[in-house]
């Protein structure tokens, strides 16, 4: 009887990697940073703004990016299939004690960019604050908490809103993130699907 008209998704997955040195190689990218072959966000010192989030983020080694690169690639693969989302950037998120991060998503407004976002966290320290979702239907603001959890990706929408409260543990949080754009192959596939069967929409909704 019930049909969903506009649905939205994120979905979940464990990362085959050794967690621990990639929570000390964002540590390192901070406070050692190396010239890259790659400049996903600028150094903390070069951010004008505290009150951006650019503040808490760190632009990784060539060595993490291409780790964390080819590992959340695969994973887009088995969804979508090869060629059909290419990565726009990959930083490092490190969040102090008794800070937050505020609601925001990775969309770009001028261009209407069509991909997905993700975030990878290569620890859980207690109390350090769940990534948290926000999505709306009709006047109704839904938050969906999620469950953090050492080697998670978190998969979604790069319009979904997100935030993750106060980090009440006693260490930084540290995550990794990233945004894939969808290829020009995908955009022709989504023109030309009227089912709705790709499995993009189960990310962004149908429009
Ligand atoms: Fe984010």
């Amino acid at each position: 009887m019930f049909k969903l008209i506009n649905g939205i998704y994120y979905s979940e997955h464990d990362l085959d990697l050794d967690h621990e040195r990639i929570l000390q190689e964002v540590i390192d990218s901070r406070n050692k940073p190396e010239e890259g072959s790659h400049y996903s966000r600028p150094h903390q010192n070069d951010v004008k703004d505290m009150h951006h989030t650019f503040y808490e983020d760190t632009n990784l080694h060539d060595k993490t990016y291409l780790t964390m690169k080819n590992s959340v690639n695969s994973i887009v693969e088995d969804i979508f299939g090869a060629n059909r989302m290419e990565t726009e950037e990959i930083w490092g998120h490190i969040i102090p004690p008794e800070e937050q991060t505020m609601i925001h998503d990775h969309g770009d407004m001028f261009n209407d960019s069509l991909g997905l976002s993700w975030v990878y966290y290569p620890h859980a320290p207690k109390n350090a604050g769940n990534l948290c979702f926000m999505t709306n239907s009709g006047t109704n603001n839904f938050i969906y908490q999620t469950q953090q959890k050492k080697g998670k990706l978190f998969l979604f929408s790069n319009y979904l809103m997100h935030f993750t409260p106060r980090n009440a543990s006693k260490i930084d949080r540290i995550s990794v993130s990233g945004n894939f754009l969808a290829t020009n192959f995908l955009k022709n596939e989504l023109l030309q699907d009227s089912e709705y069967e790709n499995p993009f929409w189960l990310y962004h909704g149908k429009k």
